[in-house]
């Protein structure tokens, strides 16, 4: 293996200040901003398992960064810049090697605590709501959908940015009530906003987003901009355009060679997660680099 393909599970920078550790990226504070870096860490089930993804940071990276720049004359978000001369820090150039391609240096900005998820289809915790209710958030929907079907026009599903254990889905009214009507407005027009642009485009390239979430922060000077990571498989799902059929879930673009191994060996899906044998960590690897070449027609590697 060279350098690039072992995969990178965690960072360890003592020189700079720690702002988080997600199931997949470390994000240090620099001054008014972050670094975000996308690790090789992947999740299934809510569990972070043992074996890194090759190039999985570097596919997450170059994708939010590619649907920044996308969306950006529609859209103005947090990101400053991807390249590592740019960041004006002695710190992160020394660890040049380590972090090139797979972080980005963003406005630090105060984060709206709602999770703005977009639908497009029914699937996931909607489709489970739908089958319960009819509706998803309140949202009453015709009846008579199948699993994955296309809804009639996509949705806004908001949810809490729970701390621990599974964000929960709430109606408009509730995002109303905690930020107020005229930034819950602002938030699920914008979301929409770029949510049917970037559909659109994907669908065109073969990738069908099923349904996808934003965050939002607003900056000092008061203006709503995009923030975290955006369209990427980590906070969307993605399902190949070929072979799409509604009436049973979908293969997921990325994940699902990992999904049904550990359904093959029957893991209770509590931690510790098993290790994956290196033939599905590759495949899982390809996968998230043919995503990558799909969306934006250049190959990372
Ligand atoms: N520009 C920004 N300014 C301030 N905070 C930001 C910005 N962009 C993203 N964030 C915040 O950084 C955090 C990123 O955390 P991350 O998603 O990696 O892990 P997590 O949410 O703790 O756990 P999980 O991995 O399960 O999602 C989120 O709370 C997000 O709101
Ligand atoms: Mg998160």
């Amino acid at each position: 293996m060279n350098k690039k393909t072992i995969p990178l599970l965690n960072t360890h920078f003592p020189q700079l200040k720690l702002f988080n550790r997600g199931k997949v990226r470390d994000i240090y504070e620099i001054n008014d901003s972050l670094l975000i870096i996308a690790t090789d860490r992947i999740s299934a089930f809510d569990v972070v398992l043992p074996n890194g993804i090759p190039y999985k940071g570097t596919v997450l990276t170059g994708l939010s960064e590619f649907w920044f720049k996308y969306t950006s004359d529609i859209i103005e978000n947090h990101l400053i810049t991807t390249q590592i001369e740019k960041m004006g820090n002695a710190v992160i150039a020394q660890h040049k090697d380590v972090l090139h391609g797979r972080s980005m240096l963003v406005k630090k900005v105060e984060v709206v605590p709602v999770e703005c998820v977009i639908r497009g289809y029914l699937a996931g915790s909607g489709w489970k709501e739908y089958q319960k209710t009819q509706s998803i958030c309140g949202i009453k929907l015709p009846a008579g959908l199948k699993e994955s079907e296309k809804l009639p026009e996509p949705i806004f599903t908001p949810s809490t940015k729970a701390t621990t254990g599974h964000d929960e889905n709430i109606p408009f009214s509730k995002v109303v009530d905690s930020i107020g009507k005229k930034l819950a407005e602002e938030l699920k027009e914008k979301s929409m906003n770029v949510y049917l642009n970037a559909s659109d485009y994907a669908r065109n390239k073969g990738i069908i987003i099923c349904d996808t979430k934003f965050e939002w922060g607003i900056t000092k000077d008061n203006k709503t901009i995009l923030i975290d990571e955006a369209l990427t498989p980590d906070s969307s799902r993605f399902w190949p355009l070929e072979g799409y059929m509604p009436g049973k879930p979908q293969p997921s673009y990325d994940k699902q060679f990992v999904r049904d191994y550990l359904e093959s060996i029957y893991w209770d899906k509590k931690p510790p997660a098993p290790m994956l044998p290196p033939d599905i960590v590759q495949k899982t690897s390809e996968k998230y680099l043919n995503a990558y070449k799909t969306l934006t027609g250049k190959s990372l590697i």
